[in-house]
């Protein structure tokens, strides 16, 4: 018999970094072990009572029980526009620069697929969000890893990228507030990167999951605030933080109507659209959802200080952010990212990402996500303590 074997691009492939820890958590829990995760951004508080109510009325209307939109419903392209004009002050045609996709992971992904041929080269954080990269090689295309160094305040530092390499880019994706470092952008770094893309013609992609989660008074500036005809830039948005919706599978990206329409007709070709009922639902997130997105965000603020407290007791060095539920910390001496995420693993149950899964420059760090309740989020802590000590 004939052996069925898979394409190179599938078995070069990695596996998914959350794959991976989910399943050496599910072995430690069937040895009894009491694990809590700090693993994964995925929000542990339910979605606002407003939007499943919404929704829940959405199910019962059988014209949402058919083919969506492709391109996403009129009305949820309309409160896109409207949510952009209130909270950016950018106006933004809903029926050619909008483009409603299944949660944002499904547009990043195929981004590449649109706009890179086999030679070109897209340049990507280090760490970053893995899908930016696979999704470029995918293609056989080229990953340029930019680092993100503590002494850049985990910036890309866009002039440092050879010459050669920007001749040959296409998509340089971006990521404030960050993943997984925390770091927030400052506006010189917006308007270099714009000076840069209109030299060479490339398309800056910012992935905005985290837009609406930022503490302490600050609010994420769009990339139109520096690329006011939105020329060279994307902004790839996701309900599923803000709003405690990754379930739903619901984002948006937003540009000119030239890098919509190129999307749009590949994804035309490739799904049918996120459910009506779902983008209701995004509808009233949207136009209604400020009350909700500062009730939440007060709660990341908390936890994130109460983490900060306890990494402060254990003599850990991290970033302070002023954005995300993330918490990028420095392993403690002697240890590498894997060796201290399985050691603290096996003997505490507390699981943390370890910073090398988001790229090379990651070595030397691990993230802790505040995406659990606060009570198991200090008994976390409290075995992180008597671990080190
Ligand atoms: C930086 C970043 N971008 C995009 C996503 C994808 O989010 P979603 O597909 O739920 O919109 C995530 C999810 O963890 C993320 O961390």
């Amino acid at each position: 018999m004939k052996k069925i074997t898979e394409a190179d691009r599938i078995r070069n492939l990695p596996r998914y970094l959350f794959a991976e820890i989910d399943r050496k958590k599910k072995e430690l829990i069937s040895r009894g072990v009491d694990i809590i995760s700090l693993g994964i951004g995925d929000p542990d508080m339910p979605t606002p009572k407003f939007i499943i109510k919404r929704i829940q009325k959405a199910l019962n209307n059988p014209a949402n029980h058919r083919y969506p939109d492709y391109e996403g419903s009129p009305f949820l392209r309309k409160a896109v526009s409207k949510y952009y004009e209130s909270r950016f002050g950018h106006k933004i045609n809903p029926d050619t620069e909008v483009l409603i996709t299944i949660g944002s992971k499904e547009a990043i992904f195929h981004l590449p697929y649109a706009f890179l041929n086999p030679n070109d080269y897209a340049i990507v954080p280090d760490p970053g969000y893995p899908v930016y990269g696979i999704s470029t090689k995918m293609i056989g295309a080229n990953v340029y890893r930019a680092p993100l160094l503590k002494e850049n305040n985990f910036l890309i530092d866009i002039d440092k990228i050879p010459v050669n390499i920007l001749r040959k880019t296409k998509i340089i994706f971006i990521n404030y507030p960050n993943n997984p470092t925390g770091a927030i952008a400052d506006d010189r770094f917006y308007r270099a990167l714009v000076r840069t893309a209109r030299k060479y013609g490339i398309l800056i992609a910012s992935d905005f999951a985290y837009s609406e989660v930022t503490f302490d008074g600050y609010r994420t500036p769009s990339m139109f605030d520096f690329d006011r005809d939105k020329m060279v830039s994307l902004e790839f948005h996701s309900l599923s933080k803000p709003f405690n919706m990754t379930g739903y599978r619901i984002g948006f990206v937003v540009s000119n109507s030239f890098v919509i329409d190129a999307l749009k007709r590949l994804k035309t070709n490739m799904d049918s659209g996120a459910f009506t009922a779902i983008q209701e639902g995004a509808e009233e997130a949207l136009l209604k959802g400020d009350k909700a997105i500062k009730t939440i965000n007060d709660i990341y603020r908390r936890r994130r200080d109460l983490v900060a407290g306890a990494l402060e007791k254990c003599h850990i060095n991290f970033h302070y952010p002023r954005g995300t539920f993330y918490i990028w910390s420095e392993v403690p001496n002697g240890f590498t990212s894997i060796s201290f995420v399985q050691k603290l693993m096996e003997e505490t149950g507390v699981i943390v990402t370890p910073g090398n899964g988001f790229g090379e420059y990651g070595e030397g760090y691990f993230r802790i996500s505040t995406t659990i309740s606060d009570k198991r989020l200090k008994e976390a802590m409290q075995r992180i303590r008597n671990f080190l000590s």
